[in-house]
């Protein structure tokens, strides 16, 4: 699945900040101090950037159980809340049919068993079903079984069937059961999706959602991953709709009884329940072929939209087709059914999911208009597609035994999606990108004591949705990267091609990975990779110079964004390559490790000190570590920097590096702000990006401090960006490749939000120019998300109306309409911050797109106040209506109260959830304190010496 990249970007100490998320939906904040309604571009104090995410994917949720445990044994599985293990499914027969104007859905499924032990019962998952008739049938025999014997189990969702007679291991068993239900509102199981149809009506289309836990939604079955059947599947639909299932269409007829159309779908491989999926709705296609290079023969590959839509899904399908053939040559197994298609559903809540053969994904995850759409927006269409097409093996054809394995399948799509995306757009430097999406992320959160190890353990079904999260997906990836680096690539693949087809069609585990690898490269994986899975953080290095700066010494210590780690934190002994450069040689680093507490390692001998020298552990930012140098060693390495000497993967890990430790007091924010003067000639997007989403961290943190202090603040910002934004100017240059448009956008952004005259005057302009005059030429697309921004930010009722109504024409393509919403939360004024609030509730915004008009109203002081009244006042409305989201209640407590930057509302927000029932985003509130209380205790600690600082320039 992708998560639906934090949609709760604004959390830079988390640097939640682009991920997934792409520039149109980055906004900046201003806060301002303005009394109410009188707000003038002055009196704009503070802002912060973040972005957004909505493309993203991603299941967000940073949020989860607590954990405990911080070393997992073997033993974990013991208490895992599974099926009873007397039988197993071998095959089901589903039929349904959904009816589109009730919104209801019946169906019949028989399933057929094998008895491992004589059984007087049977059990399988139901979940909010009503079961109309249960059959057994046992070598040929019917037995009826009364109804009113059947028990369910609520918590755990299942139904147990008692039996009239035992069945033994020698019978051959199915059960038969028909049932109904309905076609919930929940973006969750069989679900309903609404959208236009060719006459301009609004219709219901019906689609599945069924990872994690949500098959049993939609029929009775054994909804583990584990327990893996083939399934053949009949849908009837009215005449004139499509009905798509995993596999192609094996026979169609008119039913004369029903007058339906009845769809057969072939039978499909064997796979597990959550990958299984059926949609029937008015959709249109367009279609493609991959060259058949790697896969034996060309692969039909199809893109469905509502009516209206298909063109937008062009890119996506080459995207696609690509994709399939490198997949197929990386990983030596050929795509193994006889379709992709490719679906875009209006309402959908992760990014996307990875059904075998039928990938759904929210609109603008797949869909984009070449004309309108932003360079990033098709980045993330990209993005998602590869990582998608990537479960298709893996994932897929080789499934996580349990989901406390859940990072194998999201960890492994994320870096080679990546991979992939790098293969086809190598001019997107991907692997660059690759560091603010997930690796600083991933240690952002990693950082914090409620993070948790990315293999986790899962009890019951309840916990899986809490562990669809940066960890799983980031940390995972972040991982599978160091390691491949470290194996090499070649070899890193030869091991994934033994573990895929040594376990396809079956399950497998993170030990089986590494055992594949191990025989590919002729190390013991497991024993240096071993507590990277298991143990939650990673380290920091902190390096001393000898006397004659010949040679260093490393000490390893966890690294807590809250400061030093208790002796009991900090017993882990990561496995570390520490890839040591030097201003002499920094084309090829050193392959020593570190797998020790401390070590000392000589400097190479063709290394000496001198003014310009310098030496940079962690070449190319591939450790998971945090470094903290000398300040001899800072000195040199910024001057290297200056010197254009430094590359930009390690240029983005100094700066990454250099602000983690002063949030966590391992060093001073000064040496933060004191090292970004070095960056004034950067002009790498990536590179920006981490500083901009550090920087607007630092801006938030110190929101509620001294008017003075915060536009001194606000001043070094401008300072820093003003020359790249006159040597770019506004206008595109024909010359020009995406990421310098986005680079533009970034610029504009902060700039503009931060109270810089010369850009708010033009930006202006601009706005009017398009939105009002409406010359559609006049803003080029990837500005599109600041200039609404600002605008709305420094307007009044009149801009905020116009963008509003941008939002509502439904003719826009979605990344489109996503910007405008996010402007909407720009404004200042309380009148139109509560017509904000108003407004995300209304069925005008789809219930997965209400943080889009949420998360700017959180990055302003005064707003922020408001966004968290209206969260206590609306708390029930919305734990109902996202009570079976995985992440949307996560994203909301984070949103809602995460800006906060004292003690005292980390308190208030801990006594108002305490007394809720907030299972469902535990880990999420226990992230958002820990994220308020160490922004609170970094400004007390920081405060004299940022004042140093401040005065000293
Ligand atoms: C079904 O079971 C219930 C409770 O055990 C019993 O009262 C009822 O008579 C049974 N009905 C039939 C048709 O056997
Ligand atoms: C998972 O895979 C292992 C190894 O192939 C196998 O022994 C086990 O039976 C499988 N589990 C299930 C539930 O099928
Ligand atoms: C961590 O511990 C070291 C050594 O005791 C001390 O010098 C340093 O100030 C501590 N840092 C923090 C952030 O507490
Ligand atoms: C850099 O170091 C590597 C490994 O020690 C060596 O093979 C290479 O020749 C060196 N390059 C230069 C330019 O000295
Ligand atoms: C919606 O957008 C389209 C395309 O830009 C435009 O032609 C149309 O006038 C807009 N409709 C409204 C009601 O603004
Ligand atoms: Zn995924």
């Amino acid at each position: 699945m992708q998560r639906r990249s934090s949609t709760v970007n604004k959390d830079h100490s988390e640097n939640m900040s682009y991920n997934q998320e792409s520039e149109p939906f980055d906004h900046l904040l201003p806060n301002s101090k303005s009394k109410k309604g009188s707000y003038s571009p002055l009196k704009i104090t503070l802002i912060t950037l973040f972005s957004i995410s909505i493309i993203a994917l991603l299941f967000s949720n940073f949020l989860f159980s607590p954990i405990k445990t911080e070393k997992m044994t073997s033993k974990l599985n013991e208490d895992r809340v599974l099926l009873p293990k007397n039988s197993k499914p071998i095959h089901y027969d589903l039929n349904l049919t959904p009816d589109l104007e009730k919104l209801t859905f019946s169906g019949q499924v028989e399933i057929s068993l094998q008895i491992l032990e004589e059984s007087k019962e049977l059990t399988l998952h139901s979940n909010e079903l009503s079961i109309n008739s249960v059959i057994l049938v046992s070598d040929g025999k019917s037995d009826q079984i009364n109804l009113s014997t059947l028990v369910f189990d609520k918590k755990d969702d299942t139904v147990k069937i008692p039996l009239t007679h035992p069945v033994s291991p020698s019978s051959k068993v199915s059960l038969k059961l028909s049932f109904s239900g309905e076609l919930n509102d929940l973006m969750a199981g069989f679900y309903r999706s609404r959208y236009v149809n060719s006459e301009g009506q609004e219709k219901f289309m019906a689609t599945t959602q069924f990872e994690p836990t949500d098959a049993r939604r939609a029929f009775p079955c054994f909804d583990e991953p584990a327990l893996k059947a083939t399934f053949s599947i009949t849908l009837n639909a009215k005449s004139g709709l499509t009905a798509l299932s995993n596999m192609d269409v094996k026979e169609q007829k008119v039913d004369s009884q029903t007058g339906l159309v009845q769809f057969k779908f072939h039978d499909t491989p064997i796979m597990s329940t959550y990958l299984i999926a059926f949609i029937v709705g008015e959709l249109e296609y367009i279609e493609g072929y991959t060259s058949g290079e790697f896969n034996g023969k060309p692969i039909r590959c199809r893109v469905y939209t509502p009516p209206g839509q298909k063109e937008r899904g062009r890119f996506a399908l080459e995207v696609a087709t690509k994709a399939l053939e490198f997949f197929a040559e990386s990983f030596g197994i050929a795509y193994p059914l006889p379709k992709l298609d490719q679906v875009a559903i209006p309402d959908f809540e992760a990014g996307a999911m990875e059904n075998w053969g039928l990938v759904t994904y929210r609109t603008v995850a797949l869909l984009v208009d070449e004309a309108t759409s932003g360079s990033r927006a098709k980045q993330q269409v990209a993005a998602t597609v590869s990582h998608e097409l990537a479960h298709q093996w893996f994932g897929n054809l080789v499934t996580m035994e349990w989901w406390s394995e859940l990072w194998l399948n999201e960890g492994f799509a994320t870096w080679v999606g990546n991979l992939a995306v790098d293969h086809i757009f190598p001019e997107w430097h991907s692997w660059t990108q690759f560091l603010v999406d997930d690796y600083s992320r991933a240690l952002t959160l990693d950082s914090m004591r409620s993070s948790h190890p990315i293999q986790v353990p899962v009890r019951h079904s309840s916990e899986i949705s809490q562990i669809f999260d940066i960890i799983s997906y980031s940390k995972g990836a972040s991982t599978i990267r160091m390691l491949s680096s470290f194996l090499g690539l070649k070899k890193f693949l030869d091991g994934i091609k033994i573990y895929l087809q040594r376990h396809k069609y079956k399950n497998a585990s993170t030990n089986d990975l590494w055992a594949a690898l191990s025989e590919a490269s002729g190390r013991d994986v497991g024993k240096f990779m071993n507590l990277w899975t298991q143990t939650i953080g990673y380290p920091i290095l902190t390096v001393t110079d000898s006397d004659d700066l010949k040679s260093i010494n490393i000490v390893q210590n966890r690294f807590l964004s809250s400061g030093n780690a208790t002796s009991d934190e900090d017993k882990s002994i990561w496995w570390v390559p520490l890839l040591l450069e030097t201003s002499f040689n920094s084309t090829t680093p050193s392959d020593d490790v570190l797998s020790e507490r401390s070590t000392s390692i000589q400097l190479p001998s063709d290394y000496s000190p001198s003014e310009n020298s310098w030496y940079k552990l962690n070449s190319g930012t591939v450790s998971i570590a945090r470094i903290k140098y000398s300040s001899n060693a800072i000195k040199q390495l910024s001057k290297g920097v200056v010197r254009g000497e430094i590359n930009v993967n390690d240029r983005i890990g100094l700066i990454s590096d250099s602000f983690s430790l002063a949030f966590s007091g391992h060093s001073k924010t000064s040496d933060f702000l004191t090292l970004l003067q070095s960056y004034k000639n950067e002009n790498n997007l990536v590179s920006w990006q981490e500083i901009s989403s550090r920087f607007d961290t630092l801006l938030g943190a110190w929101s509620e401090e001294p008017l003075n202090v915060v536009e001194k603040l606000r001043k070094v910002q401008i300072d820093l960006l003003m020359p790249l934004m006159q040597s770019m100017g506004w206008d595109p240059k024909p010359e020009e490749d995406s990421l310098e448009l986005r680079l533009r956008s970034l610029a504009i952004r902060s700039l503009g939000l931060s109270g810089e005259p010369s850009v708010i005057k033009e930006a202006k302009a601009r706005f009017n120019r398009f939105l009002v005059e409406g010359d559609v030429n006049s803003l080029q697309t990837d500005i599109r998300a600041p200039v609404f921004a600002i605008g709305v930010l420094y307007g009044g009722q009149a801009e905020y109306d116009v963008v509003k109504s941008y939002y509502l024409n439904s003719t826009l393509p979605m990344d489109q309409r996503l910007i405008a919403l996010n402007a909407l939360g720009s404004t200042r004024d309380p009148v139109l911050v509560q017509k904000t609030l108003d407004f995300v509730l209304s069925d005008q915004v789809r219930n997965q797109d209400i943080y889009n008009g949420l998360v700017l109203l959180s990055l302003h002081r005064e707003s922020r106040k408001l966004l968290w009244n209206w969260y206590k006042s609306n708390y029930d409305t919305l734990a109902e209506r996202y009570r079976a989201s995985m992440s949307s209640l996560g994203i909301l407590v984070k949103i809602c109260a995460g800006e906060f930057t004292t003690h005292e509302m980390a308190n208030e927000v801990e006594g108002f959830l305490k007394k809720k029932d907030s299972s469902k985003f535990e880990r999420a509130l226990d992230q958002t304190l820990e994220k308020i209380r160490g922004k609170a205790d970094w400004v007390i600690r920081d405060r004299a010496d940022v004042d140093q600082w401040l005065a000293s320039q």
